[in-house]
């Protein structure tokens, strides 16, 4: 069932006023996949989009990655780390099974007066994240929060399986919420939703409590990710144009109304085939999956920071966030900047 909120009646809304991303240095490319599985640069790119993906070494981890992000976005903001009032990390490859990687970005950057959680929805985690921590701000139980998407999906990767190892990328991206009583500017409506019926479109089954670590797993491969390729592109192509139409609608946006739509980066086919339908020029369509791959929670905010960051968007601009993902989950926000 989808979930709504409409802020437009609030006093204070959370405005964007910072922003940061962060990927590891390794690159690997389309032919360095084709020396690792039967693959082509050729199919990888029409079927995909994806050119090349940052992946992390052994030292590097989730919470490094979400840190280095965290520091960007906190510096574009001014804000100190010791004045953060909340971290939340959207990851499904967390630092550890716990404590939160949110506490480890909280003690990496000595926000001592901040609280600390992960949220995992998957690709939506980061619109998620978005939809609730928006209310606490709205709602004054907080005045600014560091709202961050972290993963490490090429650690749970499986690099012989051709139809799944092409896909994901690491890295992380951040921003920063602060409450302003700011004529309209903020987060001005949100929806999301989930349909668990298709969590088999999409997991990674290991080491939860189904099949703990005490027991031998009933497939090696149970540690990897899987996918159902197809199944998980139809309905990704529907759940975003449905979120997108809904977004317009509440708000009583056109198309021209809007400046960008930053969706999830999953497969440029999936975002060109949902931006055709629902009308969407070129140039209001932001992609760069061609970089980075699919960084799961991380994507919509590294696209985000980039977008701002190339001056592709700008104070006053409305764009809207869009994802889908494993659960299934969707989500989109609607931002005036
Ligand atoms: O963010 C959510 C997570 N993202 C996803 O779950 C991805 C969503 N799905 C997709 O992006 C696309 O479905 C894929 C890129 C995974 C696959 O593209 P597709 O156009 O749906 O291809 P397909 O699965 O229908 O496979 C077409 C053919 C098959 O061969 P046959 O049966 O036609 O002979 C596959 O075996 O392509 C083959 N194939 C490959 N060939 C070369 C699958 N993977 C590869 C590969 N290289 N890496």
């Amino acid at each position: 069932m989808e979930k709504k909120t409409d802020d437009r009646s609030a006093t204070g809304r959370a405005v964007i006023t910072g922003c940061g991303s962060f990927v590891p240095s390794k690159i690997l490319t389309n032919d360095d996949l084709a020396r690792m599985v039967d693959t082509s640069d050729d199919w990888i790119s029409t079927r995909t989009g994806i050119k090349t993906r940052h992946i992390t070494t052994d030292g590097e981890s989730t919470a490094f990655l979400a840190t280095q992000a965290a520091q960007r976005a906190l510096a574009y903001a001014g804000l100190g780390a010791e004045e953060l009032n909340l971290i939340t990390v959207a990851t499904i490859t967390p630092e550890m099974v716990f404590p939160s990687t949110a506490c480890f970005v909280q003690q990496a950057l000595g926000a001592k007066k901040a609280w600390a959680f992960d949220l995992s929805a998957a690709c939506s985690g980061f619109v998620y994240s978005l939809h609730l921590v928006h209310q606490l701000i709205a709602t004054g139980q907080i005045d600014n929060a560091l709202v961050i998407g972290a993963e490490t999906l090429t650690k749970i990767t499986n690099w012989k399986d051709r139809a799944s190892c092409i896909l994901f990328g690491d890295g992380a991206g951040a921003i920063v919420l602060q409450r302003k009583q700011d004529a309209g500017r903020g987060i001005l409506y949100s929806t999301v939703g989930a349909d668990g019926t298709f969590w088999q479109s999409l997991n990674c089954q290991a080491y939860g409590s189904r099949h703990p670590s005490s027991k031998p797993l009933d497939d090696p491969d149970q540690v990897y990710m899987q996918i159902k390729g197809r199944e998980v592109y139809q309905q990704a192509v529907r759940r975003i144009i449905e979120a997108v139409t809904d977004c317009l609608e509440h708000c009583g946006l056109t198309l021209d109304d809007v400046a960008m739509v930053i969706s999830h980066q999953m497969n440029a086919r999936i975002i060109e085939s949902a931006a055709k339908r629902l009308n969407l020029p070129d140039e209001k369509v932001f992609i760069n999956i061609q970089n980075y791959g699919n960084t799961s929670a991380a994507s919509v905010p590294i696209a985000f920071d980039e977008c701002v960051r190339q001056g592709r968007v700008k104070k006053g601009d409305i764009i809207i966030l869009v994802a889908f993902g494993a659960g299934v989950t969707w989500g989109a926000n609607v931002i005036e900047l």
